[in-house]
C-alpha cells in the first residue's frame, strides 16, 4: 500500500488516537504514553511536536490518502553524538503487513541524510520485537549487536537490538 510521510497537522489528533489506543503498539514503545489515549493527548503530543526545535527533531505523520495511520520521528542526540539521531515509529494495526512500515522509514532516512547534517541514524527495537526488526532490515539498516536486559518493560527485563544506517 502506497503511503507518505508529512508533517503533523492538529486535525490529525483523532487518527493518532484511534492509533494509539492499543495495547499490542504501547507494549512495544517506550514508557509515558498515556493508556487509554485521547484526542487531546493526541493534539499535545502534535503541538509539542510542531514546537520543538527544527534542528533536533524531526516528526512526521505517516498516511494514507492523507489520512494519518501511524507516527515517525528521528531525534538528534547531543554532545560528541550531534550528527547521530535516532528513530522511532509506528503504525495503526488495521495497516499492519502492508509495507508501509518499511516505506516510512526509507522515505524519512532519505530525507534526513538529504536535508539534514545527521551521518547516522539508529533504532533499538526489543530484540522480541521480529516486526520492527524485519522493517529495517528491509529498510537497509545493519544489525549492530544485541544490548542485553538493556530494559524493564510491563515489568520484564528485555534485551534490546541496535540497528543502524549511515549516510553514504
Ligand atoms: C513494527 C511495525 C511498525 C511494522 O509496520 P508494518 O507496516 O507492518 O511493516 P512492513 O509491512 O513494512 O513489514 C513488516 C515485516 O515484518 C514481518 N513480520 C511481522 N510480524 C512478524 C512475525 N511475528 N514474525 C516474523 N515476521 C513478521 C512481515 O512479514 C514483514 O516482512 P516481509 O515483508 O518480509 O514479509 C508495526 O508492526 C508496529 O507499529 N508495531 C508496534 C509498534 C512498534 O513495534 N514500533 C517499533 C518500535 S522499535
Amino acid at each position: 500500500m502506497e503511503c507518505s510521510t508529512r508533517s503533523w497537522k492538529v486535525e490529525d489528533a483523532g487518527d493518532l488516537a484511534v492509533a494509539l489506543n492499543n495495547k499490542k503498539i504501547l507494549d512495544n514503545l517506550r514508557d509515558g504514553l498515556p493508556y487509554p489515549y485521547t484526542v487531546e493527548d493526541g493534539r499535545a503530543f502534535i503541538e509539542a511536536m510542531l514546537g520543538d526545535d527544527e534542528n533536533k527533531t524531526y516528526p512526521f505523520a505517516i498516511t494514507v490518502n492523507d489520512k494519518a495511520v501511524g507516527s515517525i520521528g528521528v531525534f538528534r542526540k547531543d554532545n560528541i553524538h550531534c550528527k547521530t539521531a535516532e528513530m522511532g515509529y509506528y503504525i495503526a494495526e488495521p495497516y499492519w503487513g502492508q509495507g508501509i512500515g518499511t516505506s516510512a522509514v526509507k522515505q524519512v532516512c532519505n530525507y534526513i541524510f538529504e536535508k539534514t547534517d545527521i551521518i547516522r541514524i539508529f533504532a533499538e527495537p526489543f530484540a522480541h520485537n521480529v516486526a520492527s526488526c524485519r522493517v529495517l532490515e528491509k529498510a537497509g539498516f545493519a544489525y549492530e549487536g544485541t544490548l542485553r536486559k538493556n530494559a524493564v518493560k510491563n515489568g520484564n527485563v528485555l534485551d534490546m537490538k541496535i540497528y543502524s544506517i549511515i549516510k553514504v
